[in-house]
């Protein structure tokens, strides 16, 4: 799943945001859940400046080339206090970027754990989740910190701003997880959530507070094991989502088709405005599945 690093090398999962994306970034809770996909990262000595590679995404940059990643990088190499020189961080990627799957933060969480197993240096907790947290804040700019706490412990978890994460026990339903065949871009998601909020401020705080309820509802609802309840919740936070104007056509779709198809719930999840649904498909899996296709999405991950 995630942690771990031994002789300058590390993993971090992606997450799959179950409820609460988006109104968690304005103080609402979410509940998110790890995904076994993820990044890998080895530290190696290389002359010359700090330098990150992804094969699967054609990434390769090294601190000040100008790039987004670079600054992102030099932020957390930055925060960590290790040199932005003589080091050279490079793997693979299991995740799709720009897909809702907590691509980012998975790579920041990698990449830090890496740099201090390689360096042989101290790094708490709170460390790992500052650092993850500069690195995410260069591409995000607003980040919750959900993805970097997810990325970092790899637990099922309830995440508030500023509170201590609420870990999440006991047996979670099976998820699908199906792409839109778009990415998805959350810096401008955030933005649009946050610009519709400023222009309706009293309906948009309504939903806002649905959505935390919505949130609390999910994980009563997985306590219980009361999948259809949990469906429920899920469909009804992708209404409020929508009304935020974070969902797309394909993404309204695949809900939609997917309900038809008997699952229980869908949504959006991450980011939105492309990236990926989640769907509970409950007793119809199969049934939910072949829709899925027919329609022309891909199931690209069974949570
Ligand atoms: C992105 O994976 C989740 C958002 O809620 C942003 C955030 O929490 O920082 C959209």
């Amino acid at each position: 799943m995630s942690l771990g690093a031994k002789e300058g090398r590390a993993k971090a999962c992606g997450k799959l945001i179950i409820a609460g994306e988006h109104a968690v970034v304005h103080g609402s809770s979410a509940l998110a859940v790890p995904i076994s996909r993820g990044i890998e990262l080895e530290c190696m000595e290389r002359p010359g400046p700090l330098g990150l590679s992804v094969a699967p995404w054609d990434l390769e940059v090294v601190a000040g080339d100008g790039s987004l990643a670079a600054v992102a990088l030099a932020s957390l190499a930055q925060s960590l206090g290790v040199p932005c020189e003589g080091l050279f961080l490079g793997g693979e990627s299991q995740l799709p970027p720009r897909s809702g799957l907590g691509s980012s933060a998975a790579l920041a969480a990698a990449a830090a754990r890496a740099l201090v197993s390689r360096l042989g240096i101290e790094a708490d907790e709170a460390a790992l989740f500052e650092a993850v947290q500069a690195f995410e804040r260069v591409f995000h700019g607003n980040p919750s910190g959900l993805d970097a706490t997810v990325a970092l412990s790899g637990r099922p978890v309830v995440f508030r701003r500023g509170q201590a994460p609420r870990w999440v026990l006991g047996p979670l339903p099976g998820f699908l997880v199906v792409s839109s065949g778009r990415p998805g871009d959350t810096r401008e998601t955030v933005a649009a959530f946050a610009a519709r909020l400023a222009a309706q401020p009293k309906e948009g705080s309504a939903r806002l507070k649905r959505i935390d309820e919505l949130v609390e509802r999910a994980v009563d609802a997985v306590g219980r094991g009361d999948e259809a309840g949990l469906g429920e919740a899920l469909s009804e936070n992708q209404e409020h989502l929508a009304w935020f104007g974070v969902s797309n056509f394909a993404l309204d779709e695949i809900c939609s088709v997917a309900r038809q198809a008997g699952a229980l719930g869908a949504k959006l999840t991450g980011g939105g405005g492309g990236g990926c649904a989640v769907v509970l498909p409950g007793p119809n899996e199969q049934q939910v599945k072949k829709a899925l296709e027919k329609a022309g999405y891909e199931v690209i991950a069974d949570v």
